[in-house]
């Protein structure tokens, strides 16, 4: 996959250093060179005998090492690689690389090289929310510099929420995207993402619970793979992945109207979590406790957008339903499939145990005319890459 490509990879101090070594791991088993930069806080979390144990190269560390500057000067080591790959990246990486700092080797290579940089940030969640680094995340996107995760879970601090490092996989393969082939290029899909909000009154509504990750996840691989993606997404807990035409609504009939509005695309992906009913009469007023006593809801029927899109006389060639289910999932979800008409169905078990709902990971089946798939459990990105590809290849 990325035979012959050579990579400098500046890992930066954090906890998720050590995903850095599976990821040279990844690297190399995908056929790319590995050239290894250690910075001082780098190797704090991961020893320079085992990064070049797994590069298979010379783990370069400092500027004044006076050996290397005479093998290799600081300048021809930032162009020497395809491309370079800062991870973790730590909020104080990013502030330096924004800053133009150069006083160490891993900025120095950063404010030196002439080649496109990625990186894979990785910190605390309040550090990662804090203004400051998302004003350094917007000049370094606007610098060209490309950007991975990260992703929204449980962090090593204790905390949960936005900051974990994207996993080894996901950043190989948005390193494989980068490098292309795209196999998608010019391919319009539709993703529905999130939960929907169907109003009581001004201030009450009600919801399924849906942080909206997976569907982030598999319209951001869908990108990755060269898709022109259509996002349509409710109010989700995760942020919209970057580079796609991101469509807000709160309500299962906005959703509808914008999912159909994105028509023509020969994919949907329906991965949202929609409402199935709304309260019929919506109150105008917010209702007071006192005056009117418990208020009775009556409810009517939301329209199903799967089933929708599955009959519709633009039908995508391929639509793709969700089933979260909380018991019996193959036989709930395999019925599902029938009675949406849709061609496949992603499901999965999200029972309080399995700590799916909200989770960094899912396991789930792959329901299609041919049968069932039972894929490992695996983080929500890999599953959402594994899934890109299936489409990728179906469509071909
Ligand atoms: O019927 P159920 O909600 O279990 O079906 C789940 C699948 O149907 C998901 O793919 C979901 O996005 C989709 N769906 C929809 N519109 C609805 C209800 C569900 O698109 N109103």
């Amino acid at each position: 996959m990325l035979a012959g490509k050579r990579i400098t990879l500046i890992i930066g101090g954090g906890i998720a250093a050590y995903k850095s070594l599976d990821l040279i791991r990844q690297l190399r088993r995908a056929g790319a060179q590995v050239t290894p930069v250690l910075t001082r806080a780098g190797a704090e979390f991961v020893t320079p005998l085992s990064v070049a144990a797994l590069a298979e190269a010379q783990v370069f560390q400092d500027l004044f090492d006076l050996k290397d500057e005479t093998e290799m000067g600081h300048i021809q080591l930032s162009r020497t690689s395809d491309l370079l790959v800062v991870a973790p990246a730590t909020a104080n990486m990013m502030a330096r690389m924004v800053a133009g700092l150069a006083d160490d080797l891993a900025s120095t290579l950063l404010l030196a090289t002439d080649k496109p940089v990625m990186i894979a940030p990785a910190m605390n969640v309040r550090m990662w929310q804090h203004p400051a680094t998302q004003r350094n995340l917007a000049q370094l996107r606007a610098d060209g510099v490309q950007v991975v995760g990260p992703n929204v879970g449980d962090m090593a601090c204790g905390e949960h929420g936005p900051g974990r490092m994207a996993e080894p996989a996901e950043i190989v393969a948005a390193i494989a995207a980068h490098f292309g082939p795209r196999p998608l290029a010019g391919r319009r899909v539709l993703v529905t993402s999130g939960p929907t909000h169907e109003p009581i009154d001004p201030v009450r509504y009600i919801a399924n619970r849906s942080s909206g990750a997976q569907g982030t996840a598999i319209a951001a691989a869908l990108r990755d793979l060269g898709a022109e993606v259509a996002f349509v997404t409710g109010p989700a807990s995760v942020p919209a992945p970057e580079a796609v035409q991101v469509v807000r609504v709160e309500t299962a009939r906005e959703m509808l109207k914008a999912a159909l509005g994105a028509l023509p695309a020969e994919v949907a992906v329906c991965a949202a979590a929609v409402a199935d009913w709304r309260v019929a009469q919506e109150f105008t007023q917010k209702v007071k406790k006192t005056t009117q006593g418990i208020p009775l809801l009556e409810f009517s029927e939301n329209p199903d957008i799967l089933a929708t899109l599955s009959t519709h006389e633009q039908r995508p060639r391929l639509v793709i339903g969700f089933a979260a289910e909380t018991e019996e999932v193959i036989a709930h979800a395999t019925a599902k499939r029938a009675r949406k008409g849709c061609d496949w169905i992603v499901a999965n078990d999200v029972s309080p145990a399995t700590g799916i709902m909200g989770g960094a990971e899912n396991a789930v089946h792959l329901i299609t005319e041919s049968g069932v798939e039972s894929w490992p459990r695996l983080p929500k990105g890999e599953v959402a890459q594994r899934l890109a590809q299936r489409i990728a290849e179906a469509i071909a």
